[in-house]
């Protein structure tokens, strides 16, 4: 691979449609990042299985998920765009990585917390060791850069913490890598509860805004945002209130600072801007779901695409891994 350039590394799990946080968050960056860096995306589909899914439902996310980053600017000829399950050097490393982790280094990751206590029928071994198969993730890249939201943060530090520790046993082997999180977008928050994280499985309808809602429902989950008593479009540096996360919303959609969102809102009330947002989301989707559609209907093409994508991240991987199992000591 071009070693001159910088390494990107990011994945989104296939685990339902992809919300506005996620858009935000993380894929808008994806886009921007393609022309400067190496950039390698994956669907991280084994990460998906630590919570239980509807085998066709899954199938079908993945594949639609895989032609929503096509449309959404992902381009297979420029970046490596691939499914995790597909390439088996994950696991694998994976699997190498727990043996570097420590069982309460996992236990402090809020993200296992929350998830423990959302899914506490099925706290499976996945979900506790899977920021070690994100690690697996990030190393087999050598990764400098990782776009994310950020609940992903603690995990990429994490990433550091085990590429640092297995470099000092065995030399440098890992590229220790940093997360990239945005300043508008970064932790997009529910519409109905703005003190939680916009995500993919809220069950209020009106909570998440996801790429292929229909305009009309967009406005809807728009105009029915929580937000509070007062009238002035401002952010509250104090509080975490409705009204912040839909300044953070307009301000990521239209690469305006909070600031300038501020001003052109000064004495407009919250019906305008709430409506304003929605439009200015709808804007940013239509060539989006457009595009969606277009892909869908040429699953050959998008089979192709990850085919090729698959093969370029193994040949990569292969040789981190390999490098890995000889320092270990491995026969092979
Ligand atoms: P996942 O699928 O939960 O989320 C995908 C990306 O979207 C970001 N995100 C958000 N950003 C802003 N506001 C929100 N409300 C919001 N919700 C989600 C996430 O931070 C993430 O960047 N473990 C990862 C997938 C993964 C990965 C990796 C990421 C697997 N291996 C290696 C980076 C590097 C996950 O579950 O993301």
């Amino acid at each position: 691979m071009d070693k001159g350039k910088k390494v990107i590394f990011s994945a989104v799990q296939p685990s339902g449609a992809l919300t506005l946080g996620n858009y935000l968050g993380a894929v808008k960056n994806w886009i921007d990042f393609q022309d400067k860096y190496k950039c390698i995306f994956a669907l991280a589909d084994l990460h998906t299985i630590t919570v239980r899914q509807n085998p066709e439902e899954f199938h079908k996310n993945t594949i639609e998920l895989y032609a929503l980053f096509l449309a959404c600017g992902v381009d297979p000829d420029k970046s490596t765009f691939f499914i995790q399950s597909h390439v088996h050097t994950h696991s694998e490393l994976a699997w190498i990585l727990n043996c570097y982790t420590q069982f309460g280094e996992l236990s402090r990751m809020t993200q296992f917390k929350d998830k423990s206590r959302k899914y506490s029928g099925n706290i499976n071994v996945g979900l506790f060791t899977y920021p070690s198969l994100m690690a697996a993730d990030i190393l087999l890249y050598n990764a400098d850069l990782i776009p994310v939201g950020e609940d992903q943060r603690q995990h990429v530090e994490l990433t550091r913490d085990i590429a640092q520790r297995f470099n000092s046993i065995y030399g440098q082997t890992f590229t220790l890598p940093e997360s990239f999180i945005p300043k508008a977008g970064a932790r997009v928050m529910s519409l109905q509860k703005p003190d939680s994280k916009m995500s993919k499985s809220d069950e209020n309808a009106n909570a998440s805004v996801f790429l292929l809602d229909r305009p009309e429902d967009i406005l809807k989950k728009f105009k029915r945002a929580v937000t509070d008593s007062n009238s002035e479009v401002r952010f509250n540096h104090e509080q975490k209130t409705g009204i912040n996360n839909l300044i953070n919303i307009y301000s990521a959609v239209t690469d305006k600072t909070i600031d300038e969102v501020e001003k052109e809102f000064e004495g407009r009330g919250y019906g305008t801007f709430k409506t304003s947002v929605a439009q200015a989301v709808i804007e940013k989707l239509r060539p989006i779901q457009d595009e969606f559609k277009k892909y869908m209907s040429d699953i050959v093409y998008l089979e192709e695409k990850y085919k090729k994508a698959d093969k370029t991240a193994l040949e990569i991987s292969e040789e981190v891994l390999n490098e890995v199992k000889k320092k270990v000591g491995f026969v092979i």
